[in-house]
């Protein structure tokens, strides 16, 4: 796992925006997984940026999203479809038919919609690059504590936790979601290389059990301790409980001297 102690959220999305244009300048048909939340809308304002400024194109590329509210069409404005579109989608070159969410309506059935989407992530290649959050309670996608480490893209009920932390971006007495589909932890642990992000100190337990912690159901995030090619970038709030942070600075020093000198 390599870890990044960022000074503040506007270095943590610059660095993150550096790995995800590496990634499409190696490969510009890229497989991205995206993530919604507070976090990444700093991170999809930069890729907004370099866009527009010709650092990249992401024409070829396709994108996945870890999940999608159960039966909020996507012309809802809180359905995470207008997330996208407004936060990323809209503001760069990518063509819409390759933007994927895993949607699941009232006269759906959820386990056919799940499994379409695995197989649409599997026509594509499979993920190249998959950007995660982590929830308080220390999910990944909506795969809250209990979620089997092995499950693929499903319907889920989300936590009172969850529900709680994501009432800020509802107003009062506006309806709140429940249930969404997510991939499953299974699903993310096959992305080629997986990048998490946070912020804030309401994060900082979470990122110290998915790092420190016994791998367990009990913080489905403490499961990329098995994945081999994580990027973590945190800024200080977020590592407040990480014990040796001088390690990882001094670590993370040596790597970006190592590919200065190539
Ligand atoms: P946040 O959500 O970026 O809004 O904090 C992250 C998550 O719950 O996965």
């Amino acid at each position: 796992m390599r870890v990044i102690i960022t000074e503040h959220a506007a270095e943590l999305a610059a660095r993150a925006t550096q790995v995800i244009i590496e990634q499409i300048h190696k490969k510009d048909n890229s497989v991205l997984g995206l993530a919604t939340g507070t976090t990444p809308i700093i991170l999809y304002k930069s890729l907004c940026h370099a866009y527009k400024g010709g650092e990249v194109s992401f024409r070829q590329v396709s994108t996945f999203n870890l999940d999608e509210y159960y039966n909020l069409p996507p012309s809802h404005h809180q359905s995470y479809r207008y997330f996208m579109d407004e936060h990323l989608f809209s503001n760069i070159d990518i063509l819409p038919e390759n933007t994927f969410l895993p949607t699941c309506m009232a006269d759906e059935d959820a386990l056919e919609q799940g499994s379409k989407y695995e197989t649409l992530i599997a026509e594509r290649g499979g993920i190249d690059l998959q950007l995660l959050g982590i929830g308080a309670n220390g999910h990944i996608g909506f795969n809250e504590p209990g979620s089997s480490l092995a499950s693929r893209t499903r319907l889920k009920t989300l936590t009172q936790k969850t529900l709680a932390d994501n009432s800020r971006l509802f107003s009062e007495g506006e309806y709140q979601p429940d249930m969404a589909m997510t991939m499953g932890v299974g699903t993310i642990m096959d992305s080629r290389q997986i990048l998490l992000i946070a912020s804030g100190v309401s994060k900082a337990k979470a990122i110290k059990d998915m790092m420190f912690g016994s791998v367990s159901a009990a913080c489905p995030a403490s499961v990329l301790q098995m994945h081999p090619n994580v990027i973590v970038i945190v800024d200080k709030e977020a590592a407040a409980c990480i014990d040796d942070k001088e390690y990882f600075d001094l670590a993370e020093s040596k790597m970006q001297q190592l590919s200065n000198d190539r």
